[in-house]
């Protein structure tokens, strides 16, 4: 049966003390809003309206495609707010499922349980049982059946023991959603329109109302405050990592292990604690990627080790890391770093648009940005890519087998030739040819017979 989906997101979050709009707040990285679009789009909804206020034009610009805006200018409650989208909605679609995109967790299999609770026919409202109600609004029901539900401003006391609750999820059937959401008065505590009332219509007009228990309290859950979604944000990773070790992911500690992306990963992968996985990163059979690593945007091959407090960034361009190489301790892999098999990048190299061939090394303390390095490579501590010359970048290129001494300063565009050596401390600014050894450095010389100064007498 064909469904229009209603997200209400106009509300300003005032508990989030903060300049952007609740709805764009991230959960594992990403807005709690897409969290909502994408757990919706399964469901192919007929339309996907959803409802702006607070910070309209930032919440507009992230729906994109993904739904139809309707602005609700002032947020007079939510019976206001389903009542703006009303022009929006698809008649043919019988069932309008309605969502707040302020609960992200929502899963797509209760959301379709709901419309099919509905069947067009029903009013199914989506509820759960806490230990505590409060603030919440009460499901009242008379024997089995729902008659109403009470918020929490305008209950009795007696309604206020009542622990079932309204999650603020329902399904309607279009036609009656319509005709109801326009009768909606703002008689009540608040002086709002809430689309709770619509409730007590449908039982006045003997249309069913069924309650449908959520999963779990979790996929319920909103976000009011940067506490809540701290909570909910340790959820869902836990949600995560359980679903990862599952698959056979080794976690030294699942309360310490943040995905906020895509991970892949092949087996017998090993990850220590604190470790933050951003974008879409892969990682191949066997890898270990040692304590307080984050990694953004890369693919690292199997048997690569990544150890402690490295680094990895790939941004757009992304990051490779070939089989059995090994990377840090303190290492930084920036955008377009590709290291080949058995590649070792040592403790504070910096790696950025460069190409590392088989079993080239740079052990300590160095800069390889806009490099090819041909295999067995071995460069030396302290020793760096000039590529910047202030106004454009230009590229080093170490052909196979070149040794460079420690600290050295490569002055690019340069090509360093097969084979050869570059001593240690030169700066190089000139080609140096295949095969043989070049320095650039002041040559040492002793002077005999030289004393050293000594103290004048006052
Ligand atoms: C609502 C329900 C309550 C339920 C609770 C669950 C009503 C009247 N009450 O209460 O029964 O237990 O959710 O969390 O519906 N919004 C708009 N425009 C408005 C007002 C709200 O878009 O004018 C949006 C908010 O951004 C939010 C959602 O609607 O995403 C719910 O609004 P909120 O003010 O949080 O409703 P509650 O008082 O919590
Ligand atoms: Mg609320």
């Amino acid at each position: 049966m064909a469904l229009n989906v209603v997200i209400m997101a106009a509300g300003k979050g005032t508990r989030m003390h903060s300049a952007t709009p609740k709805v764009l707040h991230k959960l594992a990285g990403r807005p709690l809003l897409q969290h909502v679009l994408d757990r919706v789009a399964p469901l192919a909804p007929a339309r996907c309206v959803v409802v702006t206020g607070h910070g309209a034009e930032r919440v507009e610009q992230l729906v994109g495609d993904a739904g139809t805006c309707v602005r609700q200018e002032p947020q007079l409650g939510t019976g206001h707010a389903v009542l703006q989208t009303v022009p929006a909605l698809d008649d043919a679609a019988d069932i309008t499922l309605i969502l707040n995109g302020d609960v992200p967790l929502i899963a797509t299999d209760t959301a379709a349980a709901l419309a099919a609770a509905c069947g067009g026919q029903r009013l199914a409202l989506l509820t759960v049982t806490l230990d505590d109600a409060t603030g919440y609004g009460r499901i009242v029901r008379d024997g089995e059946s729902v008659r109403a539900i009470v918020e929490h401003k305008d209950a009795t006391p007696e309604q206020r023991t009542l622990r079932e609750v309204y999650t603020g999820m329902m399904a309607a059937p279009t036609a009656m959603l319509k005709r109801w959401v326009a009768a909606l008065k703002n008689d009540n505590a608040q002086r709002e329109y809430y689309l709770t009332d619509i409730v007590a219509m449908a039982v006045a007009e003997g249309v069913a109302v069924v309650a449908t228990a959520a999963r779990d309290e979790t996929e319920v859950l909103g976000v009011n405050s940067p506490a809540q979604l701290a909570d909910l944000e340790r959820r869902l990773q836990r949600r995560q990592a359980d679903a990862y070790m599952s698959a056979g992911l080794r976690l030294a500690d699942p309360a310490r292990f943040d995905v906020r992306g895509a991970l892949r990963h092949g087996r017998d992968v090993e990850i220590d604690v604190n470790c933050v996985f951003e974008g879409e990163v892969e990682l191949g059979d066997d890898v270990r990627i040692g304590a307080n690593c984050v990694i953004r945007n890369a693919r690292i091959a199997a048997g690569a080790v990544i150890h402690p407090f490295t680094h990895i960034d790939g941004e757009a361009a992304g990051v490779q890391v070939g089989a059995g190489a090994l990377v840090g301790p303190f290492a930084r892999l920036r955008p377009g770093a590709v290291l080949g098999d058995e590649v070792h990048i040592g403790n504070f190299v910096e790696v950025k648009n460069a190409t590392l061939a088989k079993g080239a090394k740079a052990n300590h303390l160095a800069y390889l940005g806009d490099a090819t390095v041909g295999e067995r490579v071995n460069y030396g501590a302290g020793s760096i890519t000039a590529n910047y010359d202030g106004a454009n970048k230009h590229r080093t290129v170490i052909g196979n087998d070149v040794h460079v001494g420690s600290n050295c300063v490569l002055v690019a565009p340069i090509t360093i030739g097969e084979g050869a050596t570059i001593g240690g401390g030169s700066t190089i600014a000139k080609n140096a040819p295949a095969g043989q050894l070049t320095v650039a450095r002041a040559r040492q010389v002793t002077l005999a017979g030289w004393s050293r100064p000594t103290k004048k007498k006052p």
